[in-house]
């Protein structure tokens, strides 16, 4: 049975809200059991998929930044996500840049943030996630570095080390571009050094009897052609378990409509789909599909999901357009992309995967 969607009737009080103000209270209705009230989900046969060595009800996940502190991760679960990331978390908690630093472009279905890494630390990270009984679908750390940091490295192998064994899989999010200087860890050089540092500390777990987790990365969508002969020539070098593509994009297509549109920080929603999508495609061929890849980045419709999927991602994961489209879009998605999948006649998510390279 499917639920009834409210999120039409309650999109124009919170689109009237302030855009972190509407953010927090949805992030407060999902504390307080929201998402225990929907019927069970949609997980079919053909959507179930195995990426890096972990088990996914389907292909479907939540991007970090939704929920920073992972204070939710059983709810977004509970909504159909197929996993969870959360975070950016960094090893201290920081308060972010100033406020106003979220805006909605309603017109463009887009969202600029430059909240520059407002988090609470490690610690209350941790404590939320021992404090929460743990599901049963995939959730992933994003761990970054302190904007006050002088050793950046050194914030991603503290994070790595402190999560171990508390999460399915770690992101290292190199691409957020409110953090100055974060982004220049993807140049050739500083992304093999810290491609090493953080595996040598995994190394050092498994020593210890922890099980292998793996480590993806986070790249952004503003990437030369020679950026992105470096970044998967360092990838497959280090046999890195994935490549998460991608990150908001400092630039701004010229169809923007909306006044917000020069504000500062990173675009998201509808018109990142096409760039972030072409970025992934060029990885996917450059690499010969032998690193999985996340496809995340304006995706709205099942269509948009598919596009991810045939251009070479395995897992997709989307944020902005629940702003515009409320909860209710994860089940669309997963229904739309069964019948796309169906159409094509693909057995399996994992089957569609690089369609469009072969
Ligand atoms: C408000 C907001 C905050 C975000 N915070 C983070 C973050 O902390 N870490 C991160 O890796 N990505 C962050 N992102 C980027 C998203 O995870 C995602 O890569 C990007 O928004 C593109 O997907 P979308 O178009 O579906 O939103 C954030 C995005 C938004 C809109």
């Amino acid at each position: 049975m499917m639920a009834i969607d409210l999120f039409p009737i309650i999109k124009p009080f919170l689109h009237r809200m302030d855009a972190e103000k509407a953010h927090n209270f949805t992030i407060q209705c999902l504390k307080m059991g929201f998402s225990s009230l929907l019927g069970p989900r949609y997980n079919p046969e053909i959507l179930k998929t195995t990426v890096f060595g972990l088990h996914f009800p389907n292909p479907v996940g939540i991007a970090a930044g939704f929920d920073k502190n992972a204070d939710v991760i059983p709810a977004v679960h509970k909504l159909g996500f197929g996993f969870a990331e959360a975070g950016t978390v960094t090893p201290l908690p920081q308060e972010g840049n100033p406020t106003p630093r979220l805006f909605r472009l309603t017109s463009d279905k887009a969202v600029i943030n430059r909240f520059g890494f407002n988090n609470k630390g490690l610690d209350y990270f941790i404590h939320q996630l021992t404090a929460q009984k743990p599901g049963n679908k995939p959730f992933g750390a994003n761990v970054g570095a302190n904007k006050s940091s002088d050793d950046k490295t050194a914030d991603y192998v503290k994070g790595i080390n402190r999560l171990y064994g508390l999460s399915d899989y770690f992101t290292v999010n190199i691409s957020s571009p409110n953090t100055p200087g974060l982004r220049s860890l993807q140049s050739k050089e500083a992304l093999e050094d810290l491609i090493s540092r953080v595996q040598e500390a995994r190394r050092a777990k498994i020593a210890e009897s922890y099980p292998y987790v793996p480590i993806l990365v986070k790249i952004a969508p503003d990437l030369t052609k020679s950026d992105i002969a470096d970044i998967t020539e360092i990838a497959l070098k280090k046999q890195l378990d994935g490549l998460i593509v991608s990150n908001t994009t400092i630039t701004r297509p010229t169809n923007l409509q909306h006044k917000s549109k020069d504000q500062a920080g990173g675009l998201s929603g509808s018109p990142l789909m096409e760039m972030s999508t072409e970025v992934l495609a060029k990885i996917y061929k450059v690499t010969e599909g032998k690193i999985p890849l996340i496809g995340v980045g304006g995706i709205s419709s099942g269509a948009d999901a598919y596009k991810k999927i045939r251009a070479g991602a395995s897992l997709v994961q989307l944020y902005s357009a629940l702003v515009y489209e409320g909860p209710g879009l994860v089940e669309r998605i997963k229904r739309d992309l069964v019948a796309l999948l169906e159409k094509d006649r693909f057995s399996s998510v994992a089957d569609a995967v690089g369609a469009d390279h072969k």
